[in-house]
């Protein structure tokens, strides 16, 4: 018996936002109604969306013009775990968490979706997970600005933010420079380097520390006193929300106990800021750069990237090779297991090429 042909799919953007989203949108949209002759619904808010049962059907129109725009038209959410939902709250306040996955899968039978086309980072990809054991069968695309997904060499959306961050990075250089102050910038990427080593490799950054390799304080003092007493009078601190001292924790900005992730980081660089100035009398700034590395207009790498894995979403669609994640592997667009993705992160490995690069212009790594 030969399988029943996709006639509608369902499209999802989860978790944190980043820039490229819509490129995937719009070609997963166009090739569908186009080529494939399916119907697309796009889900509102992520899994907000198939919870509530938002969603609307997307038009070659809805999808045009999209491919600059940064965000995502369908919106997105990064605290909906459909396997342990907020429901609402006890008679003393506690919030009560109910499992509403069969709920979705109700919504979605009842839409006629054959298909949901997942566009995520690792939570997304664990929803996506806990859909696919429950019978709906699911396309992974991986995004996020972190480029930390398991099995993927690149993520789009990282090109960008690394872009944004070193125009930051640079500017914040220059005022640096003109008042011999150490500067300290922190930038996002949850518990991986990526974005910081990128980026403060692309800067000439002084100092780059990652929570791949958790610092020393004199370490890092040593470095700004040592180019203070050559001449240098100005160092820059190029910082990971996740980094960590070799004796100290994360920071962590706050909690929202109601998302699959709810350790949100952040505060370092004022930790760091007052640590240094402290310790060496230099004169010291913190700037937090947050969401503005997930907004605007993407980049053109990450705009032909999105498109690239959104065409493979949905050639997979059409060949019915269900429940994988399109990934980035050694230059080829490929795939595997969403399970093999699912909850896990993808962090910067203590050999590799950028690490080696950085000490060798001599920045200091922290260690
Ligand atoms: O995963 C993307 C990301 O921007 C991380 O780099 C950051 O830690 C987190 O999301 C911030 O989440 P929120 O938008 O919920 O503050």
């Amino acid at each position: 018996m030969t399988a029943r042909k996709v006639q509608r799919i369902g499209i999802l953007t989860g978790g944190g936002d980043c820039p490229g989203l819509n490129a995937v949108i719009r070609v997963v949209t166009k090739a569908a109604i186009n080529k494939l002759g399916i119907d697309v619904i796009g889900v509102e808010d992520g899994f907000f969306g198939l919870i509530r049962n938002r969603m609307h059907p997307l038009s070659l129109d809805d999808v045009s013009n999209i491919i600059t725009r940064g965000g995502t038209i369908l919106g997105t959410s990064n605290s909906a775990d459909p396997s342990r939902f907020a429901v609402g709250k006890d008679a003393g306040g506690k919030t009560i968490y109910e499992d509403v996955t069969k709920r979705i899968v109700e919504h979605v039978h009842d839409r006629h979706i054959d298909c949901l086309i997942c566009i995520g980072g690792d939570g997304t990809m664990t929803g996506a997970a806990n859909l696919i054991r429950h019978g709906i069968p699911c396309i992974g695309v991986p995004k996020t600005i972190d480029n930390d997904l398991m099995h993927t060499d690149i993520t789009f959306g990282f090109s960008t933010a690394v872009q944004t961050a070193s125009d930051c990075l640079d500017k914040i250089h220059s005022t640096a420079s003109s008042h011999h102050r150490v500067m300290i910038v922190e930038l996002m990427g949850r518990n991986a380097g990526w974005i910081t080593l990128a980026a403060g490799l692309a800067t000439g950054a002084d100092v780059v520390l990652i929570p791949e390799i958790p610092y020393s304080l004199d370490s890092v003092c040593e470095t700004c006193v040592t180019r203070s007493r050559r001449g240098k009078r100005f160092t820059l601190v190029a910082v990971a929300e996740g980094a960590r001292r070799v004796d100290g924790e994360r920071v962590i900005g706050r909690l929202v106990p109601d998302s699959p992730d709810p350790v949100r980081l952040g505060g370092i660089a004022n930790v760091l800021c007052n640590e240094i100035s402290d310790r060496t009398g230099l004169e010291t700034r913190a700037t937090i750069l947050g969401h503005v590395q997930r907004g605007g207009t993407p980049v053109a790498a990450d705009r032909a990237l999105a498109t690239l894995f959104g065409h493979k979403a949905i050639q997979l669609v059409a060949t019915r090779e269900f429940n994988n994640v399109v990934v980035m592997q050694r230059g080829e667009t490929t795939f595997v297991p969403i399970e093999s993705v699912a909850g896990q992160q993808r962090q910067v490995p203590l050999d590799d090429p950028l690490v080696a690069a950085a000490r060798a212009v001599g920045t200091c790594m922290g260690d």
